[in-house]
């Protein structure tokens, strides 16, 4: 097995079922390095204490950590500034903290908010709760045959009504890679902010936040190798500065009064409560991990196998492969179907082989309603599979319908 990295995840070198494990969510969640883990355990064995409250050593140490978390972020998606790195809890708390703080206060009615229809709903229901609050239009951006937003997509539903264009960079669900640059340059053009969806692209491939010229990208943590509970908001410092505040309460305030407050300066006035330092710290491990594989070996990686994946399920004839099939559009997400199988049936047949892969409606409806199906099966990479994973895959699903009688 030719991938050096596989040792490095304790989760992936485990039998399920009694068979070598397949992991083949990583687009859910990925699994995480002894790296990471021992960081974690290593902030509990030591440091643990509240951040930013306490004067003694233990509360220093873990201001300390945690702000230095906000230092490797920054570098790694080129912000220029610490402070525009926004601590959430994932990728679904930074929307609402976009839609809260910023829709709900800088759209008027008339407006227009443009998202995708292959937006995850964690970037689409804040969008419809701000439309609807606000008397403003939340317009979509469709997909051309492979699955992509097309450039003639992009400049004719951005207008001058457009205020908010909100966007992933790579859906979760056909893996393909929207023209992003294009997108940002075009509300830009029209007066809007572009907010970016890094969920699925900040983990696997090199993202920089000012070459994008994104006024905020949001992602979750737990999807590039760091624990659970922690994500991040990028924002540029100006936007964030005219944000009022998203959740109230302890540690985000500078002065209360018995009926007023004033709040604390930015990034602060964004983490109400006590914030996951233990995430932090296994964020920064992630970072540098990743870091040290290399973003463009990690792509490199993923493209091979997913040229692989696809040939593989090329030969087999009853099965539909969604979206584009042109690697160099794509990241490492592929989602089917197998003709006659519900995908959770085909999920409960390849777990039996040790095989885990994501069946369902992949937290978008409206993306499937746009394709016709009620769910796919989704097979995503990371750098710690090998195309054995893949052969797997393939030899379960010959024999998937099978187990359902279909003979062949
Ligand atoms: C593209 C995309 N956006 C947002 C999310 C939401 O992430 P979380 O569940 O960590 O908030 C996901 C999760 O699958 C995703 O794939």
């Amino acid at each position: 097995m030719n991938n050096k990295y596989i040792l490095d995840f304790p989760t992936i070198n485990q039998k399920v079922n009694e068979h070598r494990l397949a992991y083949l969510d990583s687009a859910a969640t990925t699994q995480k390095p002894s790296e990471v883990i021992n960081a974690v355990n290593d902030y509990y064995n030591k440091f643990n204490a509240n951040p930013h409250r306490g004067a003694y050593y233990l509360s220093i140490k873990a201001t300390e950590i945690y702000e230095n978390t906000r230092e490797v972020v920054k570098n790694f998606i080129g912000a220029e500034k610490a402070k525009e790195i926004v601590f959430v809890k994932n990728a679904t708390e930074g929307f609402n903290l976009l839609a809260y703080s910023y829709g709900m206060n800088f759209i008027n009615p008339g407006d227009e908010i443009v998202i995708s229809i292959a937006e995850h709903h964690s970037n689409l229901v804040p969008w419809q709760q701000v439309a609807k609050a606000k008397g403003a239009v939340l317009k979509y951006l469709y997909l051309n045959d492979e699955g992509i937003i097309s450039t003639e997509e992009v400049e004719s539903k951005i207008t001058e009504k457009t205020k908010i264009v909100s966007v992933t960079q790579v859906s979760n669900v056909l893996g393909t890679i929207n023209p992003i640059k294009d997108i940002i340059r075009k509300a830009h053009s029209v007066g809007a902010i572009a907010i970016v969806d890094g969920s699925q692209s900040i983990p696997h491939m090199s993202v920089n936040v000012r070459e994008l010229d994104a006024d905020f990208i949001v992602f979750s943590g737990h999807k590039m190798l760091s624990p659970m509970g922690i994500g991040v908001v990028y924002g540029k410092e100006e936007l964030l500065e005219k944000m009022p505040p998203f959740i109230f309460g302890g540690d985000m305030i500078e002065y209360v009064w018995e009926q007023k407050a004033t709040f604390a300066e930015v990034p602060y006035k964004f983490e109400g409560g006590t914030q996951n330092v233990g995430g932090a710290v296994g964020l920064t491990a992630a970072i540098r991990y990743l870091q040290n594989v290399g973003m463009d070996n990690i792509v490199n990686i993923e493209k091979d196998l997913v040229s692989y994946a696809l040939e593989k399920l090329s030969e087999i004839p009853y099965i539909t492969v969604y979206g584009s099939k042109d690697i160099n559009k794509k990241a490492g997400v592929i989602s089917f179907n197998v003709q006659d199988v519900h995908p959770h049936d085909v999920a409960s047949i390849l777990d039996a082989s040790g095989v885990a892969i994501r069946a369902g409606h992949h937290c978008a409806h409206p993306l499937m309603r746009y394709m016709g199906v009620n769910a796919t099966c989704r097979a995503s990479f990371y750098l710690y599979n090998v195309r054995e994973d893949i052969d797997a895959l393939t030899e379960g699903l010959k024999s998937t319908r099978k187990w359902l009688g279909y003979g062949s």
